[in-house]
Protein backbone atom coordinates (compact mmCIF):
# COMPACT_ATOMS: atom_id res chain seq x y z
CA UNK A 1 0.00 0.00 0.00
CA UNK A 2 0.88 3.63 -0.46
CA UNK A 3 1.09 5.49 3.10
CA UNK A 4 1.48 8.92 3.91
CA UNK A 5 2.56 10.01 7.41
CA UNK A 6 3.88 13.01 8.74
CA UNK A 7 6.63 12.15 11.39
CA UNK A 8 8.51 15.16 13.86
CA UNK A 9 6.72 17.73 11.06
CA UNK A 10 8.23 16.27 8.20
CA UNK A 11 6.14 14.15 5.24
CA UNK A 12 6.83 11.00 4.54
CA UNK A 13 5.76 8.80 1.44
CA UNK A 14 6.20 5.53 0.90
CA UNK A 15 5.09 1.83 0.05
CA UNK A 16 4.44 -0.72 2.68
CA UNK A 17 2.79 -3.75 3.41
CA UNK A 18 -0.36 -2.84 5.74
CA UNK A 19 0.43 -5.08 8.63
CA UNK A 20 3.69 -4.34 8.79
CA UNK A 21 4.36 -2.89 12.41
CA UNK A 22 4.94 1.25 12.14
CA UNK A 23 8.32 0.61 13.88
CA UNK A 24 9.84 -1.43 11.41
CA UNK A 25 8.52 1.24 8.90
CA UNK A 26 10.38 3.93 11.18
CA UNK A 27 13.57 2.07 11.59
CA UNK A 28 14.24 0.23 8.03
CA UNK A 29 12.69 1.57 5.84
CA UNK A 30 12.77 5.89 6.92
CA UNK A 31 15.93 5.14 9.09
CA UNK A 32 14.66 6.63 12.17
CA UNK A 33 16.05 4.32 14.10
CA UNK A 34 16.10 6.32 17.44
CA UNK A 35 12.74 4.44 18.77
CA UNK A 36 14.03 0.54 19.83
CA UNK A 37 12.91 -2.98 19.51
CA UNK A 38 12.53 -4.42 22.98
CA UNK A 39 9.61 -7.32 23.51
CA UNK A 40 8.20 -6.87 20.59
CA UNK A 41 4.98 -7.73 22.03
CA UNK A 42 3.53 -4.75 23.43
CA UNK A 43 5.01 -4.77 27.12
CA UNK A 44 8.28 -3.25 27.46
CA UNK A 45 7.62 0.23 26.25
CA UNK A 46 10.67 0.95 24.45
CA UNK A 47 9.36 1.24 21.14
CA UNK A 48 7.13 4.07 22.43
CA UNK A 49 5.88 6.69 20.16
CA UNK A 50 3.67 10.00 20.20
CA UNK A 51 0.61 9.35 17.41
CA UNK A 52 -1.32 12.62 17.94
CA UNK A 53 0.62 13.08 21.30
CA UNK A 54 -0.65 10.33 22.50
CA UNK A 55 2.03 7.13 23.36
CA UNK A 56 1.76 4.23 21.57
CA UNK A 57 3.88 0.55 21.16
CA UNK A 58 4.66 0.71 17.85
CA UNK A 59 5.49 -2.46 17.36
CA UNK A 60 2.21 -3.28 17.72
CA UNK A 61 0.88 -1.32 15.18
CA UNK A 62 0.23 -2.21 11.56
CA UNK A 63 1.44 0.82 9.75
CA UNK A 64 -1.85 0.64 7.85
CA UNK A 65 -3.76 2.09 11.05
CA UNK A 66 -1.85 5.14 11.31
CA UNK A 67 -1.99 6.13 7.73
CA UNK A 68 -1.97 10.47 7.82
CA UNK A 69 -1.39 10.81 10.91
CA UNK A 70 0.86 12.91 12.78
CA UNK A 71 3.68 11.07 14.79
CA UNK A 72 6.60 12.35 17.25
CA UNK A 73 9.28 10.03 17.47
CA UNK A 74 12.65 10.30 19.98
CA UNK A 75 13.86 12.16 16.97
CA UNK A 76 11.52 14.98 17.36
CA UNK A 77 11.44 15.11 20.92
CA UNK A 78 13.26 18.03 20.88
CA UNK A 79 11.16 20.31 18.97
CA UNK A 80 8.47 19.25 21.39
CA UNK A 81 9.60 18.90 25.10
CA UNK A 82 13.68 20.04 24.90
CA UNK A 83 13.42 20.53 29.14
CA UNK A 84 13.04 16.52 28.85
CA UNK A 85 16.12 16.15 27.35
CA UNK A 86 17.95 18.49 29.11
CA UNK A 87 17.33 17.03 32.45
CA UNK A 88 17.42 13.49 31.56
CA UNK A 89 21.00 14.83 30.85
CA UNK A 90 21.42 16.96 33.90
CA UNK A 91 20.23 14.60 36.16
CA UNK A 92 22.52 11.19 34.39
CA UNK A 93 19.05 9.61 33.95
CA UNK A 94 19.97 6.43 31.68
CA UNK A 95 22.69 3.44 32.33
CA UNK A 96 22.71 1.72 29.79
CA UNK A 97 19.97 3.69 27.88
CA UNK A 98 18.50 1.18 26.06
CA UNK A 99 14.59 1.85 27.03
CA UNK A 100 15.50 5.45 27.25
CA UNK A 101 13.83 6.97 23.83
CA UNK A 102 10.53 4.78 24.54
CA UNK A 103 11.18 6.42 28.68
CA UNK A 104 10.78 10.26 27.15
CA UNK A 105 8.42 9.77 24.67
CA UNK A 106 5.89 8.79 27.56
CA UNK A 107 7.50 11.52 29.92
CA UNK A 108 6.39 14.01 26.83
CA UNK A 109 2.70 12.59 27.07
CA UNK A 110 2.06 12.58 30.49
CA UNK A 111 3.29 16.49 30.78
CA UNK A 112 1.31 17.02 27.44
CA UNK A 113 -1.71 15.74 29.81
CA UNK A 114 -0.65 16.90 33.09
CA UNK A 115 1.73 20.03 33.54
CA UNK A 116 2.86 19.35 37.28
CA UNK A 117 2.07 15.30 37.60
CA UNK A 118 2.68 14.09 41.30
CA UNK A 119 4.46 10.98 41.76
CA UNK A 120 1.31 8.93 41.57
CA UNK A 121 0.63 10.45 37.95
CA UNK A 122 4.11 9.83 36.81
CA UNK A 123 4.45 5.97 38.48
CA UNK A 124 1.17 5.41 36.33
CA UNK A 125 1.71 7.12 33.41
CA UNK A 126 5.48 5.45 33.34
CA UNK A 127 4.07 2.06 34.47
CA UNK A 128 4.21 0.18 30.60
CA UNK A 129 8.36 1.25 30.42
CA UNK A 130 10.53 -1.18 32.02
CA UNK A 131 14.07 -0.52 32.79
CA UNK A 132 16.47 -3.22 33.31
CA UNK A 133 19.06 -0.70 34.93
CA UNK A 134 16.02 0.27 37.68
CA UNK A 135 16.33 3.83 36.55
CA UNK A 136 13.05 4.50 37.65
CA UNK A 137 13.83 7.02 40.47
CA UNK A 138 15.96 9.18 38.25
CA UNK A 139 13.60 9.39 35.68
CA UNK A 140 10.55 10.44 38.16
CA UNK A 141 13.34 13.51 39.62
CA UNK A 142 13.81 14.04 35.70
CA UNK A 143 9.87 14.16 34.85
CA UNK A 144 9.15 17.00 37.98
CA UNK A 145 12.00 19.36 36.91
CA UNK A 146 11.28 19.27 33.29
CA UNK A 147 7.75 20.13 34.58
CA UNK A 148 9.19 22.69 36.50
CA UNK A 149 11.54 24.32 33.55
CA UNK A 150 8.56 24.01 31.51
CA UNK A 151 6.33 26.11 32.97
CA UNK A 152 8.52 29.23 33.13
CA UNK A 153 8.79 29.21 29.27
CA UNK A 154 6.77 31.07 26.52
CA UNK A 155 3.97 28.49 25.02
CA UNK A 156 4.72 26.74 21.96
CA UNK A 157 2.60 27.28 18.99
FE1 LIG B 1 7.18 -2.64 21.64
FE2 LIG B 1 8.41 -3.84 23.70
S1 LIG B 1 9.16 -3.50 21.68
S2 LIG B 1 6.51 -2.78 23.71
Amino acid sequence: MKASLTINNKLYDFEAAPDMPLLWVLRDLLQLTGTKYGCGIGVCGSCTVLIEKNPVRSCMLPVSSVNGKEITTIEGLSELYPELQETWQELNVPQCGYCQSGQLMSAAALLENKSDPSDADIDTAMSGNICRCGTYTRIRKAIHKAATLKTVKPERS
